[in-house]
């Protein structure tokens, strides 16, 4: 069933159908949008009204509101909470009708008394079955009636039909611990997933799935929901004890507040959810393919294998040692060698330099361009490390201008990694931070910016500025305006988003970059986990994995290449360790895992990816091509247990009526065979052993 909006103005339904389920709400007695169904198709004539906030005096929470006003019976997290100039509090909405444009609907509501309106926004597209949403606040009086006072305003909530019992899955961590998947039952509560950070967190992302206890990975009903934000956010489901649950989400966290001016309106971020039918791994892929089409700017680029010098010279950079390690990395067959940290200012160490954007003359006496040459001729792309919204105390930057940074007139500025935040609300700050880069990238024929932002806000104020809490939300959307600007003028330009690792990956940040820096644990063995959190919204074009040195420079765990090879390239794989110090052997082996990447790279960045669980602690990804012709897996295993050889893996993802011939053993197996007893992995005996499993379907078979 292809996509398409109908709104039925005498029952007062808008309906949004997509390939694989139906979207509705009708408009309540009280004007209010209320949630009618989300989920399979079914005759929605059937279904009972939702009740109104006035059929009982105690129980009224249990119809959901699309976005709730807080006004009327509603005890609920609300997502719009405003206070007018007289003291009034919430919203009573009157519906002002509807607009459909295309695969765009919009609700209109408008205050009974106040000069407030909100428009729901609703957007579908073709092929897809993600429901983006957002929400517009407008002050319509004049002067005389005073600013409205904004301390939530939401994107969206959304609401589940009635299951059963209720899991949520969501993702937690912490710096090199990143997106750690959590599935748990949910209890009769509030739940409050958030960040207070003005990033969007290591700890906690915007991204949650509910289902109702039974979904595996490839069956059952699974919502889900990813918020469009790279700042503070929250996201509260509730989950009532007459069995309803609703969350409510979209930016900032609690104890902000916005003045709305006459004239203006608030933008919420988008607010994207998802319905799928084919479990975790459904629901994962239909992200995936929603990133891929809708998200990403260069989605047809694929992303080059690249070299980052970071694990191996830490802030030790000069011309002479880039250079070396770039011919080492294009002898490897790295496509692009990214120079990190540590090129600029005086930035030897974390305390001083940052916001000084001019090379430092004692190691590249000539400046980057020499650097960036070299590179060019040896056939890779340039990149830059910059973290722009930076800055030292020990720095020209900071002593020109002081005030450039988040504070407030009577508290200490926190220092962490001895640096301050640029406010880059102010429209000034915001333009020098553009002109820098703009600069470097034009005069240093730079091909690829790392844009880094190593810690979050604190004292977060803007002295003078008569609605400060605007920062949370300006400083982000300076932040995306500017990488937005860069790409236009730059056309080929590429941006990896990162944030000390994954502290800022989201669907706004994905919106104008070409992958993530997923986390500065380059850890095999934890890099499995992380990459499987991260997999369930985002696609593994979008996942940098590098592979570095062993032992590990952070857990001392040691692992063969081989295995640190096939954990980084279930993403958009990169080098990461110190060459100069790999051994001959080392490097060819380096080389031809390089190699065989490129050869599975279309394969990994943009076919349809499979999460395979093999037992005794033996997980894989299998990846498809669109067309099911080609197939990768790559199979691991941390740790071996005598007597406990892995089974055989399953595969899924296969026609049964096929038959699969194995690139490296020539043997060929039926697709029945393939996913109902498996393909033995024939894994290396001992520990970190792993393996890369190609098929091609035998045409005619
Ligand atoms: C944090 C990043 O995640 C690292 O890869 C590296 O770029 C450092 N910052 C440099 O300070």
């Amino acid at each position: 069933m292809p996509s398409a909006i109908s709104f039925d103005p005498d029952r007062g339904v808008a309906l949004l159908r997509t390939p694989g389920g139906v979207y509705a709400v009708r408009i309540g007695a009280d004007g209010s949008p209320r949630h009618l169904h989300w989920g399979a198709e079914l005759d929605l004539d059937a279904l009972p009204h939702p009740r109104s906030p006035a059929d009982s005096s105690f129980e009224a929470d249990a119809a959901a509101d699309e976005l709730a006003p807080q006004t009327g019976p509603r005890y609920g997290p609300a997502g719009l909470q405003v206070r007018f100039a007289d003291g009034t509090a919430g919203a009573q909405w009157h519906f002002a009708g509807h607009r459909i444009d295309g695969h765009e609907l919009r609700l209109r509501l408008t205050d009974r008394h106040y000069p407030l309106a909100a428009e729901l926004c609703y957007r579908i597209r073709p092929s897809s079955d993600v429901i983006e949403r957002w929400t517009e606040l407008t002050h319509t009086g004049t002067p005389a009636d005073g600013p409205v006072t904004v301390t939530r305003l939401d994107s969206a909530a959304w609401t589940v039909p009635r299951l059963a019992d209720y899991r949520l899955s969501h993702l937690t961590g912490g710096w090199n611990s990143e997106f750690q998947l959590q599935r748990d039952r949910l209890p009769v509560a509030e739940t409050t997933l958030t960040s207070r950070r003005g990033l969007t967190g290591h700890h906690a992302s915007p991204w949650l799935a509910v289902d109702d206890g039974s979904a595996s990975e490839e069956h059952g009903e699974v919502w889900s929901t990813a918020l469009a934000w790279s700042g503070s956010w929250r996201i509260t489901v509730h989950r009532d004890p007459v069995g309803r649950t609703t969350w409510t989400g979209g930016f900032g966290h609690e104890g902000l507040a916005w003045a709305l001016r006459p004239g203006e309106t608030l933008h919420t971020p988008v607010f994207a959810g998802l319905y799928s039918r084919g479990g975790f791994g459904g629901a994962s892929r239909a992200w995936h393919a929603y990133v891929r089409s809708a998200v990403l700017p260069a989605p047809e680029r694929s992303q080059p294998v690249l070299y980052n010098s970071w694990e191996a010279t830490g802030f030790a950079v000069d011309q002479a040692g880039q250079m070396r390690l770039a011919q080492l990395a294009a002898c490897l067959g790295a496509e692009l060698f990214v120079l990190d940290d540590g090129w600029f200012g005086a930035r030897t160490g974390e305390r001083a330099g940052l916001g000084d954007w001019r090379p430092r003359s004692d190691a590249f006496p000539a400046g980057l361009r020499p650097l960036a040459d070299e590179v060019h001729c040896l056939g890779m792309e340039f990149g830059l490390w910059v973290e722009p919204e930076m800055v030292n105390r020990d720095s020209d930057l900071h002593r020109a201008h002081p005030d450039w940074v988040l504070h407030a007139p009577a508290r200490e500025a926190t220092e962490l990694r001895h640096q301050l935040v640029l406010n880059l609300a102010r429209p000034e700050v915001a333009a020098w931070v553009h002109r820098t880069l703009d600069e470097l990238v034009t005069e240093n024929a730079v091909d690829w910016l790392k844009w880094d932002a190593n810690r979050p806000f604190t004292e977060a104020g803007w002295p003078g500025h008569p609605d400060p809490d605007r920062v949370w939300t300006d400083h982000v959307r300076a932040v995306h305006r500017i990488m937005d600007q860069l790409r236009a003028d730059h056309p080929g330009l590429r941006i990896e988003a990162c944030a000390g690792g994954g502290g800022r990956v989201d669907l706004a940040v994905l919106a104008r970059t070409d992958q993530a820096w997923t986390s500065d644990n380059t850890d095999p063995v934890d890099r499995i986990g992380i990459q499987h959190g991260y997999s369930q919204l985002f696609p593994a074009r979008a996942m940098a994995a590098w592979v570095t040195d062993s032992p590990n420079g952070a857990t001392g765990r040691s692992t063969p290449l081989r295995f640190r090879f096939h954990v980084a390239m279930a993403g958009a794989l990169g080098l990461g360790g110190d060459l100069t110090r790999w051994t001959e052997a080392e490097l060819k082996e380096a080389a031809e895992l390089v190699a065989r990447y490129k050869e599975i790279r279309p394969l990994v960045q943009r076919g349809e990816q499979y999460r395979l669980d093999g037992g005794d602690g033996t997980t894989a990804v299998h990846y498809a091509a669109a067309d099911g012709g080609e197939h990768a897996v790559l199979a691991w295993r941390p740790a071996t247990r005598f007597g406990h050889g892995p089974a055989p893996l399953r595969l899924p993802a296969l026609d049964l009526g096929a038959r699969y011939r194995d690139r490296e053993t020539g043997e060929v197996h039926s697709g029945a065979t393939l996913r109902h007893r498996g393909i033995d992995l024939r894994l290396p005996a001992g520990d970190y052993a792993s393996t890369l499993i190609r098929l091609v379907r035998q045409e005619g078979a």
